[in-house]
């Protein structure tokens, strides 16, 4: 087990890493006033832990599991809850869940009485190595992702990797889609990453290589908190194809809508000349063992006016980050009509 620190202009946060954090970390919480946020997936296999560790009586809201409630009326409901149940100033918001839970909690932690403590316990590979981590919480409005929300660090995130043993392997598919953006941009875990092709889905790597991405997020977000310098920035890998994708489609998961759009993205470095080679062939593979096929998709030119809106963009040209060389990424700024042939270029290949 390890801590990791995240140190910003404001606050600092510690998250503790590895197996038995929840057992060691937990059971401190329990004498503040708690406010539990879950879904009903992870409240039905964990209740029993929930009420041993926090005890009966804690106030708990649970919203249905999905994509679907990140948006205002789940938010509005769990302030009104909180309000309901008395939760004052002092009072200690519990994320205990996937990213969905994270970004809904952490928003109605920074809004209730202009923000109360918060800490995400991340139950999904994902949230432990990505969402749970940097203090971006956020809900989605008339089918603009994660367009309202604010910067909002936890004081503590507690990723036990013994959260993992139930979540079904297309889950840890998309967790892995976050581990394989890290390793395209962080040679440490590129070079862990080649080392166990054959056991990515492994637990017994995931619980090893979960530190290492926490490690890489926490770095970035110490420098850059708040997306200002451009480095942060880089954790966008894959996200803006994946996330136009995923508004355009929506039928796979956020995860596999990355690594969908890292491999595009990809495609579109190597056409520019930016990232070739056997490093490129690497990471393409590495995307391809989780994966197994890369979607093609009809239509998929209208995904461009998507990116452009994307709220990463600040100008009239679409931003999309892509892997350079081990350990290093590289910043494209393309035209919307440029980047709608590369995607059904791409498309149109993967159709064969
Ligand atoms: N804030 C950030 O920096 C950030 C970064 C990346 C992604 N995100 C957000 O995270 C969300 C995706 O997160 P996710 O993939 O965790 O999705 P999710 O929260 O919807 O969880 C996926 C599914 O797994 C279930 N689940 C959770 N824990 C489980 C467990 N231990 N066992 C069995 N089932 C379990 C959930 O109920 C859900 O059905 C998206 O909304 C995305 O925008 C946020």
């Amino acid at each position: 087990m390890q801590d990791i620190t995240i140190k910003t202009a404001t606050v600092e946060s510690v998250i503790h890493c590895g197996a038995g954090a929840f057992d060691k970390y937990a059971p401190e919480l329990k004498n503040r006033q708690l406010f539990i946020i879950t879904d009903s997936t992870v409240d039905k296999l964990y209740a029993d832990l929930l009420n041993s560790t926090f005890g009966e009586n804690a106030p708990k809201f649970v919203f249905k599991a999905g994509e679907k409630s990140k948006n205002t009326r789940t938010l509005l409901a769990i302030l009104q809850k909180m309000l309901e149940c008395g939760m004052r100033r002092n009072c200690l918001v519990i994320a205990f869940g996937g990213g969905v839970v994270g970004d809904i909690a952490g928003l109605a932690a920074a809004l209730y009485m202009r923000g109360v403590h918060l800490v995400q316990i991340p139950t999904t590979l994902l949230a432990q190595v990505d969402s749970s981590v940097g203090g971006k919480t956020a809900v989605d409005m008339c089918n603009v992702k994660n367009v309202i929300g604010i910067f909002y660090q936890p004081q503590e995130v507690i990723a036990d990797p013994r959260f993992l043993s139930t979540l079904p392997k297309r889950e840890i598919r998309c967790g892995l889609g976050e581990i394989i953006k890290h390793g395209a941009l962080n040679s440490e875990i590129f070079k862990k990453l080649k080392a166990n092709e054959r056991k990515l889905t492994k637990l017994e790597f995931l619980e090893d290589i979960i530190y290492y991405n926490i490690a890489h997020k926490a770095n970035v977000v110490t420098e850059d908190e708040k997306e200002t310098t451009g480095l942060r920035k880089t954790l966008n890998l894959g996200h803006t194809t994946g996330h136009a994708l995923e508004l355009l489609y929506g039928k796979l998961s956020h995860g596999e809508y990355v690594l969908t759009g890292m491999y595009y993205e990809l495609q579109i470095a190597r056409n520019l000349g930016i990232c070739g080679g056997q490093y490129a062939k690497s990471i393409e593979k590495l995307i391809l063992k989780v994966l197994k096929k890369v979607p093609s998709f009809d239509g998929i030119e209208k995904a461009a006016e998507l990116a452009l809106h994307d709220k990463k963009n600040d100008t009239e040209l679409i931003s999309i980050i892509v892997p350079k060389c081990e350990g290093e990424s590289a910043e494209i700024k393309i035209k919307k009509d440029e980047y709608a042939k590369y995607l059904k270029q791409i498309s149109d290949d993967l159709r064969g």
